[in-house]
């Protein structure tokens, strides 16, 4: 399991739903490992949570065996998200005010990490001001709420309340690790239901013989999360991706592919698709012949290395005469006068709009992309954002013109 979550149980009837998230998150191959307060432990045992989680349970600050074999601050930063199910009012209160009184809160203090919290309280606690001050400070600190849900309580009254499902918190857990900062997308409408969008994403290789290639550093990060953000808005996603050691989102149709020649045709095999978004930096050239054998070194001096011209899948689909998607949206990654370059290109590729990227910086196999979106009207340039927001606000802009 590639992801981590710490999971702090706090003390409400809730709790016993904390164990059925473990489950549903190590199906979906995320670690879990757990802090139990001292109420969690009135309603579920270390024992269980410990079981389901395969790992050590913590639950006192001032264990010394457990201090000593990973203290309080390290535990804090040993996960990718801190989530807190069920999330009391009292263990709210304190994370927003930064109360560190107990390992939980003491840890939610130190993390460096990004904390969701999943409140389970009796309806008037949460309609309560002093829980929605405290809701509202959580997530101006940029922590994550979901739910509570509506519905009866184990209390018997009814109202908002009710800890969320496991299968929704585990659905927010795998959109927070995806490097998404809201849920907005999560809950929002499915605006292109019924419609096809096909991505490219990646590098592509281009053999010079059995064991060499060329290519190049791309690493699938934007167009994944690009295709995985046209899915969440409803939309039928056909991903075709060059090699990258990242996994495909779920519910997308992967296809796999090395050379450029192979991914026009699989884009072609792809088609008809209401748009088309061509995020893979294609290697522009291939060798002219691909040697069957390994070619030897220093038998006649250095080998020839003789290229020709890739096809140029952005203008080839841009310029289908029947059957072009109606909108069909390049890339470009420029390096100076990013804006100029890349209207140019658009003209050039026929493409509806250009997405630019000044890629003189860390872009290219890192986690943040500052997007100038370009159509004929003119250059919209958008803050530095996370790929996966940034892949989300161009998904919603394409929703919206289709
Ligand atoms: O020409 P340049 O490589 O800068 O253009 C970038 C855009 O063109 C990207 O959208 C890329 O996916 C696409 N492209 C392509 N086929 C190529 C080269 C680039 O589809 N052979």
């Amino acid at each position: 399991m590639d992801k981590r979550i710490l999971l702090i149980i706090s003390g409400g009837i809730a709790a016993y739903k904390a164990l059925f998230l473990i489950r549903v998150l190590s199906k979906r191959g995320i670690a879990t490992r757990v802090i139990l307060t001292r109420g969690g432990a009135e309603f579920v045992t270390p024992l269980s949570a410990g079981a389901l989680s395969g790992d050590t349970v913590y639950g006192d600050l001032w264990n010394l065996t457990d201090e000593a074999e990973m203290g309080h601050i390290e535990l804090s930063r040993s996960a990718d998200l801190v989530v807190v199910a069920p999330a009391t009012a009292d263990i709210m209160a304190k994370a927003a005010h930064g109360i560190a009184n107990d390992l939980a809160t003491t840890t939610l203090l130190a993390t460096d990490k990004r904390v969701m919290f999943v409140p389970a309280m009796n309806v008037r606690m949460w309609e309560a001001p002093a829980t929605q001050r405290n809701i509202e400070t959580l997530r101006q600190d940029g922590s994550l709420i979901i739910g509570p849900d509506a519905g009866a309580m184990a209390c018997g009254e009814f109202g908002e309340g009710r800890m969320s499902e496991p299968e929704d918190i585990a659905d927010a857990i795998e959109h927070a690790l995806a490097g998404h900062t809201t849920l907005d997308a999560l809950r929002g409408p499915k605006p292109l239901l019924g419609k096809h969008a096909l991505v490219t994403a990646g590098p592509t290789r281009e053999a010079i013989d059995p064991v060499r290639y060329l290519s190049n550093h791309s690493s699938g990060k934007q167009g994944y999360a690009i295709a995985k953000n046209l899915q969440a808005l409803g939309a039928k996603v056909t991903l075709v991706s060059g090699p990258v050691s990242i996994d495909a989102p779920l519910g997308v149709n992967l296809v796999k592919v090395e050379t450029a020649q192979d991914m026009l045709s699989a884009c072609q095999a792809a088609l008809p698709a209401d748009v088309f978004v061509s995020v893979a930096a294609v290697a522009d050239w291939r060798p002219s012949v691909t040697a069957d054998k390994k070619i030897k070194k220093g038998q006649s001096g250095l080998p020839p290395l003789i290229l020709e011209e890739n096809p140029d899948i952005l203008k080839t689909l841009s310029n289908l005469k029947v059957g072009r998607p109606k909108l069909v949206v390049g890339f470009a990654a420029e390096t100076n006068d990013v804006a100029a370059h890349a209207q140019a290109k658009r003209l050039k590729k026929g493409c509806d709009w250009i997405v630019a990227n000044d890629v003189s910086g860390d872009v290219m196999g890192g986690d943040h992309n500052t997007m100038i979106v370009i159509d004929a009207k003119g250059a919209e340039t958008w803050p530095r954002l996370t790929k996966m927001d940034a892949a989300q606000k161009l998904a919603l802009k394409i929703a919206e013109r289709l």
